[in-house]
C-alpha cells in the first residue's frame, strides 16, 4: 500500500495525463521492493478493471511486465496480435506502456489503453517518456518523504516514551532537544532550558562539565558514565551518561546526543547493600574475637584478685594490681559492648517510670558528674505513666547518652534532663530529651554517629550509641540528635506507651 501522499501524488499525475493526451484509460503500476510484481496504484477511466486488481509478474506476463522488466516503452497497436498482452480494459485494442525509472531503480508502469486499434502515435511514445521520467522522480520522492515521515514519527514516539533523559546540543554546547524523560528526571520543562548551556547540571560544577565533554570529542562518543546531576529542585541525581557526537552531511561535529539514566534510587540501594554487609561483617568478626577475648580475660581477672589478696604486697604493687584490675573492667565493658551490638536482645520487660529510670542512672554516672563539676537540671514531667521497659537496658540508654555529654562539655559545664508525656492522636509516648552545652557535633558526622566503631575519642570503642539505638528501636521507640557547633548536643529519646518487646 502506498501513502496516501504518495496516492494523491499519482491521483495528479494520472489527470495530467488525460488533460494533456486526452487518453481515457491510463493507469500507474509500482513495482515492489525486490522487483518481481507490479501492482496498480491508481487508474483513470477502468471500470471493470478485470485482471488488473492482482500483480503481474515482471518480465513473465503482460505488456506492462515486459516493460518493467526490459526498462523500455513499448507501444502494441493491436493487442490481439501480441502475446504478451494482458487484458485490462473491456475492449481494449492498443496500449502503450512506458517504464518508471530513476537512475538503475525501476519504480513501476505508467500504462495507457485504448479501444481503437492504432489509437497511438508513435510520437507519444517519446512524449511519455519523458513525462514518465520526471513522474518517476516525483513518485521517488514522495514515497522517500512518507518512509522520513514515518521513521521520524517512530523516532520521536519511542523518544517521547523513554524515561531515560533524551537531549540533544549544538556545537556550543547549547541545548537543542530536551525530551520528556529529561523533563521527568530534570523537573525542568523544554521551554526552560532549550538555548541554555547544560554545564549548571553538572553537580560537581564547570570542571567536570568540561571533562566529560572533552571525553566525548576524543573518544565520539561515551558509554555508561557516571555523572551526578543536580534537578529544579536541587535535588542530587545520580546518573549514568551515554553520549555521542552529532556529525553534519560533511562530516563535521555539529553538537552531542546525551542519553541519561536516573540511577539514583539503584546507587542508594546498592550503597545501604554495601553498608549492611559490611556491618554483617565486622559484627561477625569482632563476636568471634570478643569469644577468643573474654575466656582470657576472665581468667587473668581471676588470677589478679588471688595475687591482691596475698600478704605483704607494697603499696606500688597493690596500686599496680589496682590499675590492672581498672583496665580489664574496661575491656569487659567493650566485649559486653559487642555482644550486645552483634546479638538479638531479649527484653526483660517491667513497668517502669522513666524519670525514675533516669534517676538512678544518674547515680550510676554520679562520680563523673562530680569530677568535672558538672550543674545537672531536671526538668521532670510529673505524673509520668508507667512504661514496659527492659530497666537494665534502659539504664544503659541514659548512662550511655550521659557519659557522652559528661565526655563532651567542658570543666563546669551543663547537663539538662528533661522528661514529658507526649499525645498524638490516640498516640501516646514519653519524650527524654538531654541537653549538653559541650563541643556538639559536625553535620558531617551526624549521621556516621550511631555507626558501629565510629568514634572521636581514642580510647573508646565506638559502640555506645550504635547499642543506645538498637535498645530504644527495640523498645518499638526513636531517637534524634540535633547539635550546634561549639553550642551543644540534645539527643531525644521517644518512647511510646505500649510497647512491645
Ligand atoms: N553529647 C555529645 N556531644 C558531642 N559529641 C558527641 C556526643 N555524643 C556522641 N558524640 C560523638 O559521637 C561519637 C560516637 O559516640 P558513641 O557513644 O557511639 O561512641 P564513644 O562515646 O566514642 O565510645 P563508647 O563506645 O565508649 O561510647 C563520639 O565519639 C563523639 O564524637
Ligand atoms: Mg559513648
Amino acid at each position: 500500500m502506498v501513502s496516501e501522499g504518495t496516492a494523491k501524488l499519482l491521483g495528479q499525475l494520472l489527470r495530467v495525463i488525460r488533460d494533456l493526451f486526452h487518453y481515457r484509460h491510463a493507469a500507474i503500476l509500482l513495482a515492489d521492493e525486490a522487483g518481481k510484481y507490479l501492482f496498480l496504484q491508481a487508474s483513470l477511466g477502468y471500470r471493470g478493471r478485470a485482471g488488473r486488481n492482482r500483480p503481474i509478474a515482471i518480465g513473465k506476463e503482460g505488456v506492462t511486465g515486459w516493460v518493467a522488466a526490459h526498462r523500455k516503452p513499448l507501444l502494441v497497436s493491436d493487442v490481439r496480435r501480441d502475446p504478451r498482452y494482458l487484458r485490462g480494459i473491456a475492449h481494449g485494442r492498443s496500449e502503450i506502456a512506458v517504464p518508471l525509472v530513476m537512475g538503475k531503480q525501476l519504480i513501476g508502469v505508467l500504462d495507457v489503453e485504448s479501444e481503437k486499434v492504432n489509437a497511438f502515435p508513435r510520437r507519444d511514445l517519446r512524449v511519455l517518456s519523458l513525462f514518465a521520467s520526471h513522474a518517476a522522480v516525483a513518485i521517488e520522492n514522495a514515497r522517500l518523504y512518507q518512509e522520513c515521515k514515518e521513521a521520524k514519527d517512530r523516532l520521536q514516539k519511542l523518544i517521547e516514551s523513554s524515561s531515560d533523559a533524551i537531549t540533544t546540543a549544538d556545537n556550543r554546547g547549547r541545548l537543542v532537544f530536551w525530551s520528556k524523560g529529561a523533563e521527568a528526571i530534570f523537573g525542568y520543562k523544554a521551554s526552560e532550558v532549550l538555548g541554555q548551556s547544560a554545564t549548571p547540571f553538572y553537580a560537581k560544577g564547570r570542571e567536570e562539565a568540561r571533562r566529560i565533554m572533552g571525553q566525548l570529542y576524543r573518544k565520539g562518543q561515551l558509554k555508561n558514565v557516571e555523572v551526578d546531576y543536580v534537578g529544579k529542585d536541587g535535588r542530587k541525581i545520580f546518573a549514568s551518561l551515554s553520549a555521542s557526537l552529532l556529525r553534519d552531511e560533511r562530516g563535521e561535529v555539529a553538537g552531542s546526543l546525551g542519553i541519561i539514566r536516573d540511577t539514583t534510587e539503584f546507587r542508594v540501594l546498592s550503597q545501604q547493600l554495601l553498608q549492611s554487609e559490611r556491618l554483617a561483617t565486622i559484627g561477625q568478626l569482632s563476636t568471634q574475637i570478643a569469644h577468643e577475648i573474654m575466656n582470657p580475660l576472665s581468667a587473668i581477672k581471676m588470677n589478679l584478685r588471688i595475687l591482691s589478696k596475698r600478704e605483704g604486697l607494697s603499696a606500688n604493687d597493690r596500686r599496680r594490681l589496682e590499675i590492672a584490675n581498672f583496665e580489664i573492667d574496661h575491656l569487659q565493658k567493650i566485649l559486653q559492648d559487642i555482644f550486645d551490638y552483634s546479638r538479638a536482645l531479649q527484653l526483660t520487660l517491667s513497668h517502669e517510670d522513666l524519670n525514675e529510670v533516669l534517676e538512678k542512672s544518674l547515680l550510676m554516672v554520679h562520680d563523673r558528674l562530680e569530677e568535672k563539676q558538672i550543674t545537672v537540671t531536671k526538668r521532670f514531667g510529673r505524673k509520668l505513666p508507667r512504661i514496659p521497659v527492659d530497666l537494665v537496658r534502659m539504664m544503659r540508654v541514659f548512662t550511655n547518652l550521659l557519659i557522652n555529654a559528661i565526655q563532651a562539655v567542658a570543666q563546669e559545664g551543663q547537663v539538662t534532663v528533661t522528661t514529658e508525656l507526649l499525645r498524638s492522636g490516640q498516640e501516646r509516648s514519653v519524650r527524654v530529651t538531654l541537653d549538653d552545652n559541650g563541643k556538639g557535633i559536625a553535620p558531617a558526622e551526624r549521621t556516621s554517629i550511631f555507626e558501629p566503631f565510629y568514634t572521636t575519642r581514642r580510647d573508646d570503642t565506638g559502640l555506645g550509641l550504635t547499642i543506645v539505638k538498637k535498645i530504644v528501636e527495640q523498645h518499638n521507640g526513636r531517637i534524634e540528635v540535633e547539635s550546634q557547633e561549639g553550642q551543644g548536643t540534645r539527643f531525644i529519646v521517644v518512647l511510646p506507651l505500649g510497647a512491645k518487646g
